[in-house]
C-alpha cells in the first residue's frame, strides 16, 4: 500500500493518491478477521484444538456443577465482558447478530474464508445455550456473581470466586431472556442449515420450546434473577417477543409466528437506538424485508414496522427528522457508557436495510422530498467504520490489534494479567489487582478484535480504570462483523 501511495505521489496523479488513501488505507479484511478472534479470547471452557488466541487455556471447566447436581454440565460459552461472568441475556443477543450477520453476508464471508469462523463462533455459543436449555421450561441466564466476581482481578483460568447458577423456569418466567435465547437458535438454525441441517434442526427444536416457554410464562428475567439484573435490567419484553416472533417465522415459514408480529399490540414506534435491552429495530427491519419482497401488505401494522425502521435509519444518516446527535468528529452518539455498542448495532441494521433497498429495487423516503439510496445508507455506515478504525480526531484505532495506535491498557482481566501460559503461579483475588490492574504499563496480552469507544469529545483515556468506555464487550462485535464483510 505504502509502495502504491509513493507511486501515486512521485507521479503526482492526485486522483489517484485519494484512491489509495480513501480506499486502500483501511484493511477491512484485516479488522473482520480480528473482529472474530475476538470471541476466541472471551471463550470460556475447554478449549479445542483449533484454538487461534493462544494465551487462553481451559478455564470454568466444573461451570453448573453444584452440590444439588454435580453431574450439571454448564462448561462453555462466552464471558461477557472484561469479567469473568457468563450471561445469557447479551450472549443470546450476541449469538443472534452473528447469525444475521453470517445470513446477511454469507458471500462476503466465504470469499474471505471467515464464514467457517462466523459459524464456530456461533456454535461456541449456540453449544453452551443448548446446555443452559436443559427442559423445555428451564433456561440457565447466569454463571458467576456480578458482586464476587467484580471485587476480584483474577484471570478466568484462575477463578476463586463462586460460579453461582441462576436460571428461569415455570415459577420463575423471564419471557425477555426466553424470547432472545429464541431468537438466537433460530437465527442459528438458518446460518447452519446449508452447512449442518441436522443441528440446524436441533437447535430450532429449542427456538419453538423457548418461544413457547416466555409466552406462557411472562415476565421480566431480572425478576427471576435479580443478580442478572445489577448489569444487565431488561426494560421489557414486549421488544424479544416480536423480534424471536420474527426469527422463528424466518426459520419456519409457520403462519402462527407471523400471526403473533401481526398481532403484537407494541411494534416499538421510532427508536432511539438498537441495543442488547431493545431490539424492536431488528424486529421492524426483518418486517420491513417481507414488505419489500411483497410477502405480506404494504398498509396497517406491516407498514408501521416499516416505516418505523426507515424512521430509525434516517435519524442514524442524518437525513431525518430526529438526527442522532454526533460527535465532533463524526461518530454517532447514543449513550456516555459504552456508546460504540449502539454505533456498531446502529450500522449493522443500516447496512443491512441497504441490500435490502438493493435487491428490491427500493428507496426510502426521509425527512424532506428527496429519495435516500442504499448507497447513501452504506456511505455513512462507512464513516463510522473507518471512524472505528482510526479515521478519527485522535487517529487511534479502538479496535484493539489493528493498525499502530490503539488501546493498550482496557479494562479486561484476561487480557491485562500475565498468560497462564508464561506463568502458572495463581493470580489471587486480590493480589490481581496490585500486581496488574494499578500497573501502568500496556496488557500483556493483545485481545485483538475487542472494540472500545471513545468519550463525547473524541478522546480517549487509555487507563484500566476506565471501563466505561474501555471495556470491551460481546455484544459490541457481532453486528461489526456484518458490516465489516460487507466492506472488506
Ligand atoms: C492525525 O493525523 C493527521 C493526518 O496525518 C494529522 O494532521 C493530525 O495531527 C493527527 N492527529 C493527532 C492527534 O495525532
Amino acid at each position: 500500500m505504502v509502495v502504491i501511495c509513493n507511486l501515486c505521489a512521485i507521479f503526482g496523479l492526485s486522483i489517484f493518491f485519494l484512491w489509495c488513501q480513501g480506499i486502500a488505507s483501511i484493511d477491512y479484511k484485516a479488522a473482520l478477521t480480528k473482529s472474530l478472534l475476538f470471541y476466541e479470547g472471551q471463550r470460556s471452557g475447554k478449549l479445542p484444538v483449533n484454538q487461534r488466541v493462544h494465551w487462553r487455556a481451559d478455564s470454568g471447566l466444573k461451570d453448573g456443577q453444584n452440590e444439588e447436581n454435580s453431574g450439571f454440565d454448564l462448561v462453555g460459552g462466552y464471558y461477557d465482558a472484561g469479567d469473568n461472568l457468563k450471561l445469557g441475556f447479551p450472549m443470546a443477543f450476541t449469538i443472534t447478530m452473528l447469525s444475521w450477520s453470517t445470513m446477511e453476508f454469507n458471500k462476503q464471508l466465504m470469499a474471505k474464508k471467515e464464514l467457517l469462523n462466523a459459524l464456530y463462533t456461533i456454535k461456541w455459543g449456540t453449544d453452551y445455550l443448548m446446555k443452559a436449555h436443559p427442559e423445555a421450561d428451564v433456561l440457565y441466564g447466569e454463571v458467576g456473581d456480578s458482586d464476587s466476581d467484580h471485587k476480584c482481578w483474577e484471570r478466568p483460568e484462575d477463578m476463586t470466586t463462586p460460579r453461582t447458577v441462576f436460571k428461569i423456569d415455570d415459577q420463575h418466567p423471564g419471557s425477555d431472556l426466553a424470547a432472545e435465547t429464541a431468537a438466537a437458535f433460530a437465527s442459528a438454525s438458518i446460518a447452519f442449515r446449508p452447512i449442518n441441517p441436522k443441528y440446524a434442526y436441533k437447535l430450532l427444536v429449542h427456538a419453538k420450546q423457548l418461544f413457547n416457554f416466555a409466552c406462557n410464562h411472562p415476565g421480566l428475567y431480572q425478576n427471576s434473577i435479580p443478580a442478572a439484573g445489577k448489569v444487565y435490567p431488561s426494560s421489557g419484553y414486549e421488544d424479544e417477543m416480536v423480534w424471536a416472533a420474527a426469527w422463528l417465522y424466518r426459520a419456519t415459514n409457520e403462519m402462527i409466528y407471523l400471526d403473533y408480529v401481526a398481532k403484537s399490540g407494541n411494534v416499538g414506534g421510532t427508536r432511539s437506538m438498537v441495543s442488547w435491552d431493545d431490539k424492536f429495530v431488528g424486529a421492524q427491519v426483518l418486517v420491513a424485508k417481507l414488505v419489500l419482497e411483497g410477502k405480506v401488505e404494504a398498509s396497517g401494522k406491516w407498514a408501521e414496522y416499516k416505516s418505523n425502521a426507515e424512521q430509525f435509519i434516517c435519524n442514524c444518516i442524518q437525513k431525518g427528522s430526529n438526527n442522532v446527535r454526533r460527535t465532533a468528529g463524526g461518530l454517532l452518539w447514543f449513550l456516555p457508557w459504552d456508546n460504540i455498542q449502539y454505533v456498531t448495532t446502529a450500522s449493522f441494521v443500516t447496512t443491512v436495510y441497504s441490500n435490502y433497498l438493493t435487491a428490491n429495487h427500493a428507496s426510502i423516503q426521509c425527512a424532506g422530498a428527496q429519495m435516500t439510496k442504499p448507497s447513501d445508507l452504506v456511505a455513512s455506515v462507512q464513516s463510522q467504520v473507518d471512524y472505528i478504525l482510526g479515521s478519527n480526531p485522535r487517529n487511534m484505532s479502538y479496535m484493539v490489534g489493528f493498525g499502530s495506535n490503539f488501546p493498550q491498557q482496557i479494562h479486561h482481566r484476561g487480557a491485562s494479567i500475565v498468560s497462564i501460559k508464561k506463568d502458572r503461579n495463581p493470580v489471587t483475588c486480590k493480589g490481581g489487582f496490585d500486581l496488574w490492574y494499578y500497573k501502568n504499563a500496556p496488557n500483556p496480552n493483545v485481545l485483538d478484535g475487542a472494540v472500545v469507544g471513545p468519550d463525547e469529545n473524541d478522546g480517549y483515556t487509555d487507563s484500566r480504570s476506565n471501563y466505561q468506555l474501555g471495556e470491551p464487550t460481546l455484544v459490541t462485535n457481532a453486528p461489526l462483523v456484518g458490516v465489516l464483510a460487507h466492506f472488506a
